[in-house]
């Protein structure tokens, strides 16, 4: 998509190594920006840079854990020294596994909430001193989770939420600052992590996709479009919204993954 400009302007990506982050980061890359992806593995960073750099953009690629504060503060002075004030902030770092909440141990659940809630919460409010006043756009990559209970996501559930949470309390505090704040909900999306786990068979697949009203997984660049959209003077009106890329799929409540579920002793 080559309509929006975001030429020389600062994108951070949280969790941008691979699938749906780094398909947002490359996309607004395409836009001209200057985009820099963390996440805790210093090869899959460095690759992710690499492929970056190779569209063209000025990419930096960092290592930290979003449980880590210090880390994520150490990445965000080092992104901060190199291209200025951030412009775009996409808070994506996520883990998720189907697990019923009675098999599920007190450090799963805590890990999941950690990663996602907590490392959101570490990479937003550090990254607040860095972000452009006025005219920043953050995004958080959330799920339908958020909204749609399921059977054996409790931790995602409970996680996703609380980052729907949180995206409309900062829209409010921060609107003030002219920082828009705005989550983005991918539906099903076909070769990632997420539904390489949520869907591990050909079936779950199948099933996944004919719950979906257009009837197809969506792509990484269905949800970089919204990105580039939310981020885009065209969206100067939007924030504290929780928008769903997800074919419909989200109408039809949360999905039953009780079929895809295989135990870890068997796996
Ligand atoms: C039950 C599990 C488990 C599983 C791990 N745990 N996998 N419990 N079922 N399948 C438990 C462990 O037993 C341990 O608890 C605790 O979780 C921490 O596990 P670690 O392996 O030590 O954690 P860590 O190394 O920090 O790894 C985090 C992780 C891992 C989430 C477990 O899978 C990861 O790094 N994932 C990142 C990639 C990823 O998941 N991508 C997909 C995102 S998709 P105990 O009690 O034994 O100590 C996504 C989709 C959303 O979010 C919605 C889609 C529609
Ligand atoms: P993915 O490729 O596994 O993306 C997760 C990213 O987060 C990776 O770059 C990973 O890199 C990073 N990460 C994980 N734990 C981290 C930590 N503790 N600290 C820093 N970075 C960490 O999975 P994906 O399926 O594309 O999911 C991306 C986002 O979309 C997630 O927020 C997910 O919840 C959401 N989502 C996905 C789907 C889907 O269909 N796939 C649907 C709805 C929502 P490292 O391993 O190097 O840390």
């Amino acid at each position: 998509m080559s309509s929006f400009s975001f030429r020389h302007q600062h994108v951070f990506v949280a969790g941008g190594s691979s699938g749906i982050n780094l398909g947002i980061a490359k996309a607004f890359a395409r836009a001209g920006a200057h985009v820099v992806v963390m996440s805790r593995s210093a090869d899959k960073v460095a690759q992710a840079a690499a492929e970056l750099e190779a569209l063209g953009a000025q990419a930096l690629g960092l290592s930290a854990d979003v449980r880590d504060p210090d880390a994520v503060q150490a990445a965000l002075a080092q992104a901060h020294a190199r291209f200025g004030p951030i412009d775009v902030l996409v808070s994506g770092a996520a883990g998720n596994f189907i697990a019923p909440a009675k098999d599920l141990s007190p450090n799963g659940f805590k890990t999941v909430v950690d990663i996602d809630l907590n490392g959101s919460f570490h990479v937003l409010r550090l990254a607040y001193p860095m972000l452009r006043k006025p005219g920043a756009s953050v995004i958080n990559i959330s799920a339908p989770q958020g909204v749609n209970p399921t059977m054996y996501q409790v931790h995602a559930c409970a996680a996703k939420a609380g980052i729907d949470m949180m995206t409309k309390v900062l829209a409010l505090e921060w609107g003030e600052d002219g920082i828009r704040v705005n989550s983005i909900s991918p539906g099903p999306i076909g070769d990632t992590e997420g539904m390489r786990r949520l869907a591990p068979t050909a079936d779950a697949l199948e099933r996944a996709v004919s719950t979906v009203p257009l009837l197809r997984m969506g792509s990484t660049d269905d949800v970089a479009h919204m990105a580039l959209f939310l981020s885009s003077e065209l969206a100067s009106y939007v924030t504290g919204a929780i928008i769903p890329v997800d074919g419909g799929s989200a109408l039809r409540g949360g999905r039953d993954m009780r079929a895809s579920y295989v135990p870890r002793s068997a796996a």
